[in-house]
């Protein structure tokens, strides 16, 4: 009945039931409800429903970074809205939610924009790297983020300025349950030629140290301390190339799980308890979750 009304709105596409496998990049089979929409307009509608009738929502953005555990009583949601190149100002570089990281950093490359290097070769979307403050060893995409417009649940958007906007360690404190990051508002530190290389030389990097080429989310688990990385952890305690039912320990980097035989979002969940206990009984550290269990 409620699937039924929301897939009468406009510029809303419906999945009903259905695989949920493309949209995370770790590719796990899970089946669930999830709505695809093109315009704020519509986004606005789809939330003032969907909190009206108290159902439960989440963000997919680009599907890295989350696993889904328990699709039962929750709606996906996946913004697709439009980016026109044409219209590109460099005096105000406002973009919406839900352009990639990946065509920012093509802007960046094109424009000579620095500042932007720091979030080369992450898989999200503008929105899911706000709300996660985003960063690599470059830096965190905190620096860059000017304005952000908020969804808030009752329908009304709000301008958050710098001020406004609290970061911290893969994560933020200015939204609340239920916000969704509408587009954003980003600075750059100077035009400068050598970010270019920056860029291709962070890619390259990556490209050797991370498991780019398999079905994976991203690290798992939260570095405990700037100077001690989880994956640097998980490779000195030998647990590199483990395995659980379709699961494995990266061997190219520790902080990766992959998917390398049709895993599923359970067992991921028992595997990554496991390693969690095995790290703190051995060393005392208790690791947080980087990646987000839905
Ligand atoms: N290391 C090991 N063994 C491993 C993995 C890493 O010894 O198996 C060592 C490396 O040699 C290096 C140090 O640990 O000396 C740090 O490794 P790396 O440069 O790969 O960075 P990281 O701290 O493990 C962070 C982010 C990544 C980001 C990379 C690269 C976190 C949790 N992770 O990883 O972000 O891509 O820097 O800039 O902050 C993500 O957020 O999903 C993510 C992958």
């Amino acid at each position: 009945m409620m699937l039924e009304k929301l897939s009468t709105f406009p510029d809303v596409k419906l999945f009903e039931n259905a695989s949920l496998v493309r949209f995370t990049t770790m590719r796990m089979q899970v089946s669930g409800n999830l709505i695809e929409i093109s315009t704020i307009k519509a986004l606005k509608e789809v939330i003032s429903f969907l909190t009206l009738n108290q159902v439960r929502y989440h963000l997919v953005g680009l599907g890295a970074n989350q696993v889904f555990i328990n699709t039962k009583d929750i709606i996906f949601i996946k913004l697709c809205f439009d980016f026109d190149d044409e219209k590109l100002d460099l005096n105000h570089l406002y973009f919406p939610a839900s352009i990639t990281l990946n065509k920012l950093t093509k802007i960046a490359k094109k424009h000579f924009l620095e500042g932007w290097e720091v979030f080369t070769g992450i898989p999200a979307s503008l929105g899911g790297a706000i709300a996660m403050n985003a960063g690599t060893r470059l830096g965190e995409i905190k620096d860059l983020v000017e304005e952000v417009d908020v969804l808030k649940k009752n329908g009304e958007v709000r301008n958050l300025k710098k001020e406004d906007l609290k970061f911290i360690y893969r994560g933020n404190s200015f939204l609340e349950e239920g916000d969704v990051i509408v587009g954003a508002k980003l600075s750059y530190s100077s035009i400068n030629e050598e970010v270019v290389k920056k860029i291709d030389n962070y890619l390259d990097y990556r490209s050797k140290t991370q498991p780019l080429n398999t079905k994976n989310c991203g690290c798992i688990f939260k570095n405990p301390s700037p100077g001690l990385p989880a994956g640097k952890i998980i490779d000195e305690l030998g647990l590199k190339g483990k395995e659980y039912k379709g699961l494995r320990i990266s061997l190219i980097h520790g902080n990766f799980i992959e998917n390398f035989d049709n895993a599923k979002a359970s067992d991921f969940y028992d595997f990554v308890q496991e390693i969690k206990k095995i790290v703190k009984d051995k060393l005392g550290i208790e690791f947080e979750f980087e990646v987000k269990l839905i």
